[in-house]
């Protein structure tokens, strides 16, 4: 009998081990607890502007100055969301690449809370299925499936220089080990944790290799537009639309409105035809009615407010841009001053990535280093916030990477 268990036969539960801490979470306890005050947090996934905060945006802003104004009610949302934010997910994700009534939109808290939504679907209506994810991949992704008891294969996704997708391996191992109906977890642009991404060509192929062998494409679309662009970061999510009968896409509102805290996602799942999209949707209710009942309004009533209104929506783009911007001249500043530090070691490969997620290259001991020896936090494997670097301390950090390198 384990701990859970003999405390329980107990009836009562104050012999409970300690669980793990959240591997990233607990990085930034560490960098918080840590007094060197050249101390350097390149660890979370959220977006900081030059003077270290993580911004609310302008247009957010007025959204809400509206909202306050004009709101007039906080009774419960339908469980399956706000009408008109679904309807903008819809305009944002897919932009009239599919017919509207082929798709059932949740509303979900956050892009987890939509991979949580689908995970539970999947289970529930799908079985037996399992869930192929890239190696590496985000690290909640295995937690969230496993929560809901859907099992996870991996298929390969980096080269073995760290540094390239992976595109042969990856369609090597789902063409010898993944069947019909099996899912697979792709992560439409800025992957997470490398920043490498299929080219558009590559989509064409994955799309057409998906629809062929009948699996089933869950995009987890976290990132849009912080890559390339709103559009140009939807490339893999339009393939899969041309090719693939039905699809799952989870999106995420949390970096590009910068509204992390108010857990504003979606799932939308794309059906064959619209009954099928219906029969769908009544099923995702089911799965939230037992789950979270209904999801809160205010971030989504500032999304549909900012979509909803041109002016907004133009200054929404224009700080978009900004924040994807800065990430790239992030990675340009990074990669020339490495380069000046003499240390022999070339970082150029960064500028092929997108997002605000690089994998360094660095390993577990260097990464142990930086934060032992110069108070610098990136996570374990090497993967690095660019968007948490500083133009103004970029030798800083520079000097520091290269010390561990040569040591
Ligand atoms: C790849 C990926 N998917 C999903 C999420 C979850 O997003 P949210 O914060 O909206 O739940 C993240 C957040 O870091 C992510 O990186």
């Amino acid at each position: 009998m384990n701990e859970l268990a003999r405390s329980h036969s107990n009836g009562r539960c104050a012999s409970l081990s300690t669980a793990p801490p959240d591997a990233i979470l607990g990085l930034t306890e560490a960098f918080l607890a840590d007094t060197n005050p050249e101390k350097m947090n390149l660890s979370v996934g959220v977006y900081k502007n030059a003077s270290g905060q993580t911004p609310i945006l302008d247009c957010v802003k007025e959204a809400e100055r509206r909202l306050v104004e004009e709101e007039k009610t906080k009774g419960y949302l339908p469980i399956d969301g706000l009408g008109e934010y679904r309807d903008r997910i819809a305009d944002l994700v897919f932009a009239g690449s599919i017919e509207r009534d082929r798709l059932a939109i949740m509303q979900t808290p956050g892009g987890t809370g939509a991979l949580r939504v689908a995970a539970a679907f999947l289970v529930g209506q799908l079985s037996p299925i399992r869930i192929w994810i890239p190696t590496p991949t985000w690290a909640n992704h295995a937690a969230v499936f496993d929560s809901e008891g859907l099992p996870t294969e991996s298929y390969r996704y980096l080269s073995a220089d760290k540094k390239s997708f992976a595109f042969d391996g990856m369609i090597e191992d789902l063409q010898k080990n993944s069947k019909p109906g099996d899912a697979v977890l792709l992560h439409a642009c800025c992957h997470n944790p490398t920043g490498v991404d299929p080219t558009s060509e590559q989509w064409e192929q994955i799309a057409t290799f998906m629809s062929e062998k009948r699996l089933l494409p869950l995009i987890d679309f976290a990132y849009q537009g912080f890559g390339k662009g709103l559009e140009e970061d939807a490339v893999g999510v339009r393939a899969v639309m041309r090719h693939c009968p039905e699809a799952i896409v989870c999106n995420s509102f949390s970096k590009n409105f910068g509204l992390y805290s108010e857990r504003v996602g979606g799932l939308s799942l794309v059906a064959v035809d619209a009954s099928e999209a219906k029969a769908a949707q009544s099923h995702l209710k089911r799965v939230v009615r037992s789950n979270y009942s209904n999801p809160p309004r205010h971030g989504a009533a500032i999304v549909a407010t900012i979509v909803g209104d041109s002016s907004l929506t133009s200054l929404w783009h224009t700080e978009l841009a900004g924040m994807r911007d800065r990430i790239r001249s992030l990675r340009r500043k990074f990669v020339e001053t490495m380069a000046r530090t003499g240390s022999g070691h070339d970082f150029s490969f960064l500028l092929d990535q997108h997002g605000m997620f690089s994998f360094s290259g660095l390993n577990k001991m260097q990464v142990d280093q930086l934060k032992n020896e110069h108070s610098i936090y990136i996570v374990g494997s090497g993967r690095i916030n660019v968007a948490g670097m500083s133009e103004d301390r970029m030798d800083f950090l520079c000097q520091a990477v290269a010390k561990v390198i040569e040591s």
